[in-house]
């Protein structure tokens, strides 16, 4: 099975142009430009010499600190490296035979459940409706599909259902006995994000499975960590059953307990992105040629419909990477995403882009 193309590749950016990774802005992967917590540097640094030891194979105290920040029962929480080793162990658990998932989407997904068995079916979204999951999506509900997917928000698109339309469509799969995977990693972006997390619904449903990842918001992509929480203790006995043990580091397991507790931290990212996040949508907006679509969360989807170039090659000359969405299902080379950065990098690549697209 192929590995997947991702944003946030800029040691082949890097290579391709001969150039250190240091001198590239990458927009391409949607991680928080606050950086590591100050909290969490210091407790690594302290901390160093645990890696002289086995982590704790349970991860009680990870669990701990999840189940706390999250207020549910330790029991419905299962950690993973990444949200992505939680997707694959997800689904080698469920024991699908038909899943439906979105076009475009988090291609992990579509690679998760291809390899656990499943035939895999596509609701596809629809440009001429801002890619928005539309009544039209209900209707492939039906009691030959095992398993549904939802990113919330999408990614690459942003869209979003709020708490009373996930509810809705949960609803609906308790009628046919289809299993909800709402992946909520990017949900601590969201404003109120916790009011529309899927996470409060937990204790009457126990067909739905919530993913969610601190690699983005804690911008520890490169220490990995996830989680699921669900209801069904049977399935989650079942993942840590299967897995491996230790795939999470003592450090990366250290980082969960340290970083959920960083209300300062937390604070300050919510506030950068609600003075950031309109106003590059706008400044991108205005732009001839591009159509972006309103954020949610810490990254914009955009198309660009004036000529057939490649902004993504274009803007490379600058040194700025940023995520073409020509290889996701359902996309085409128009469509590109940009994670939302600090002020002055978000200008750099506003006036990079005004360059590329009006002086040629
Ligand atoms: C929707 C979604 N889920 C999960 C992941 C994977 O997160 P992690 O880096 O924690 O494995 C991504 C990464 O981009 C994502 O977009």
């Amino acid at each position: 099975m192929k590995v997947a193309k991702h944003g946030g590749n800029i040691y082949e950016a890097a290579m391709e142009r001969g150039i250190a990774i240091e001198e590239i802005l990458d927009f391409s992967a949607n991680i928080n430009p606050l950086g590591i917590p100050n909290s969490l540097k210091e407790a690594l640094i302290q901390n160093i010499h645990s890696i002289e030891r086995y982590p704790d194979p349970d991860y009680k105290a990870l669990v701990g600190a999840i189940a706390a920040y999250h207020g549910v029962n330790e029991q419905w929480i299962t950690v993973g490296n990444g949200a992505t080793e939680i997707i694959f162990a997800l689904a080698a658990s469920l024991n699908s035979k038909n899943s439906l998932i979105l076009a475009p989407t988090f291609a992990e997904y579509e690679r998760a459940l291809l390899k656990a068995g499943s035939e895999v079916h596509y609701y596809y979204l629809k440009e001429d409706n801002d890619f928005q999951i539309d009544e039209g999506f209900k209707k492939m509900l039906n009691p030959e599909i095992d398993l549904v997917v939802l990113c919330n928000p999408n990614n690459p698109t942003g869209q979003f259902l709020n708490r009373q339309k996930m509810m809705e469509i949960l609803q609906q799969c308790r009628v046919f006995g289809i299993r909800l995977v709402v992946d909520e990693a990017f949900m601590d972006f969201v404003e109120a994000g916790e009011e529309e997390s899927m996470i409060a619904c937990m204790e009457e449903y126990n067909h739905l499975y919530v993913i969610r990842a601190l690699t983005k918001f804690f911008s520890i992509p490169g220490l990995r960590l996830g989680y699921a929480v669900a209801s069904n203790e049977n399935i989650l006995r079942r993942i840590r059953d299967n897995r491996e043990p230790w795939s999470i580091n003592s450090l990366a397991a250290l980082a969960g307990e340290v970083v959920l507790k960083d209300q300062a931290y937390i604070r300050e990212t919510k506030d950068w992105l609600h003075k950031e996040k309109n106003k590059f949508y706008e400044e991108l907006n205005a732009i001839e040629g591009i159509k972006a679509y309103k954020p949610e969360a810490n990254y914009i989807f955009f198309s660009y419909n004036k000529d057939e170039r490649c902004l993504k090659e274009a803007l490379l000359t600058k040194k700025i990477l940023i995520r073409s969405c020509g290889n996701y299902k359902n996309l085409t080379n128009r469509f590109y995403r940009i994670a939302i950065k600090d002020r002055s990098s978000n200008e750099k690549l506003i006036e990079a882009l005004k360059e590329v697209i009006y002086e040629s």
